[in-house]
């Protein structure tokens, strides 16, 4: 297939693939499997590659281990989105230096968006001497390559030069579920919200081809994974640089044909590029969760002009409606924030009134995080920390009262739920998901795990609703 974006040649993935041998022949040398740690942080895409890690260390003779205690390699996949995310990786990457001095030999990995950052990589390599390797999400698929050569003990290794990403398939995967996956569709961002350190962090955006998507969808359906999420950083970009008319709800549709008992969901989508054609898919397929993530981030058009969102209240709310008017029951959730630059507390009382008016089923709640080198942080920011504190708090009240009457409103209704696991009360011994994804609570069988069932909301809170078996 033609497409604008590079492709990793197969000989490039192949070597990787060698070095993994080479790895995994030095690490049977040893008398037990050598030990490996991935710590994940951020958002769903960082997760589905460290599925990618986990597969490449699996490849290499490691066993996966659930926390860093005593292991041989430790992977911390980073979040650069805020400054709060970013200070937790420091306090805990600073902490792993007392396990390294117990254990010289152990390797200490940092990857993901904040290694991308250059004030971040010199902040690594002056003051954070215990780290080994240092890559950014766009060499991921070198990894196999770099650990080697800090096996090989060839000094530290910074790969975190600026790159535009290409893609690479043929990795190994090491899925942590067994009934919920993640697929990647595209990588990357080319929308440069003014706050947003994303398009700078992953690169240009960039589709896989649609085969492989389907291939590997048929292949989760075989084995007999039920919730599959299409990952992308704006997933209604999909197929802008491929060649063909391949677009997002054409993607979703073929997906959605796969044959297979599992539901499709999809994150993220930028209002901007959500069509009447996706609310179509989405309401004529009935394995399309009908569930949007649809981040509207403010109420006020002057503000989301400066957010450079390129879309206006009055057109957020007209996506909203014909949504509504294709998939009446949809389940809406977005992301808001509190407090950009020069937002005046009238204008973030716009974002009030436009959660008053679509009533989100969830809301994930943010209060502005300069980012270095977003052009956002360069704006004046006179309000004080204290008022937008005292803006976010009014917004949290606002959406636990919404989110609680929605949940009301489930009570008495019988829904097609997956149940995906064990509750931590024995009373409600079992979870399960509606089909919209909310949370829900019900004592039952632990053999039901995996099975789609009919169940009764007899109860609900804020944040879940509870139930019980029909
Ligand atoms: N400060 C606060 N929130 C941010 N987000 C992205 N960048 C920032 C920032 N600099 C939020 C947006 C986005 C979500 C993933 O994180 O709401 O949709
Ligand atoms: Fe960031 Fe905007 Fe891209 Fe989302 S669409 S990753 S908020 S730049």
């Amino acid at each position: 297939m033609k497409r604008t974006t590079p492709v990793i040649p197969p000989e490039d993935i192949r070597r990787q693939k060698e070095y993994c041998a080479q790895l995994r022949a030095m690490n049977a040398q040893r008398p037990a499997p050598p030990l490996a740690y991935v710590d994940t942080y951020g958002c769903q895409q960082n997760e589905a590659d460290s599925e990618l890690l986990r597969g490449m260390l699996c490849e290499m003779g490691y066993e996966i281990v659930p926390t860093g205690e005593g292991a041989d390699v430790i992977v911390i996949n980073t979040c650069a989105i805020r400054e709060h995310a970013e200070q937790r990786v420091f306090g805990n990457v600073g902490a792993l230096v007392h396990g390294k001095r117990r254990n010289p030999g152990q390797i200490i990995c940092l990857c993901g968006c904040m290694a991308q950052e250059p004030h971040v990589a010199e902040r690594l390599r002056q003051s954070y001497r215990h780290v080994d390797l240092v890559f950014g999400p766009q060499q991921l698929w070198r990894f196999p390559e770099f650990l080697r050569r800090v096996a090989l003990r060839r000094g530290r290794v910074f790969e975190t030069e600026p790159d535009d990403g290409a893609i690479a398939e043929g990795l190994p995967v090491y899925r942590s579920g067994k009934l919920k996956a993640w697929v990647s569709i595209m990588y990357g961002c080319n929308n440069f919200c003014s706050y947003c350190i994303v398009p700078y962090t992953r690169g240009r955006e960039r589709s896989r081809e649609p085969e492989v998507i389907l291939n590997e969808i048929r292949a989760l359906a075989e084995q007999g994974y039920m919730d599959i999420t299409l990952l992308g950083q704006n997933v209604n970009s999909y197929g802008r640089d491929l060649e063909g008319d391949w677009d997002f709800p054409r993607l979703l549709e073929a997906a959605a044909s796969v044959p297979g008992e599992f539901l499709l969901r999809f994150m993220t989508s930028h209002p901007k590029d959500a069509t009447e054609k996706l609310f179509d898919v989405m309401a004529k397929c009935p394995k399309v969760a009908p569930v949007i993530h649809l981040p509207f981030q403010s109420g006020n058009s002057r503000v989301l002009a400066a957010m450079n969102r390129r879309y206006t209240r009055e057109q957020y709310l007209d996506k909203v409606r014909l949504l509504r008017e294709r998939i009446p029951d949809v389940v809406l959730t977005s992301d808001v924030i509190v407090g950009f630059p020069g937002e005046t507390t009238e204008e973030f009382e716009d974002t009030l009134s436009l959660i008053e008016e679509v009533r989100f089923d969830a809301l994930f709640t943010f209060i502005y995080s300069p980012r270095r080198g977003t052009p956002a942080a360069e704006l004046p920011d006179p309000m004080s920390k204290e008022e937008k504190s005292a803006n976010f708090q009014r917004l949290l009240e606002a959406q636990n009262r919404i989110s609680l009457e929605k949940h009301r409103a489930y009570t008495g209704t019988v829904r097609r739920c997956l149940i995906d696991g064990s509750g931590e009360d024995p009373r409600n011994s079992l979870t399960a998901r509606t089909a919209g994804g909310r949370l829900v609570h019900l004592s039952g069988d632990p053999a039901l795990i995996g099975r789609f069932a009919e169940i009764k909301i007899t109860g609900c809170s804020t944040w879940a609703l509870s139930g019980e078996l029909v």
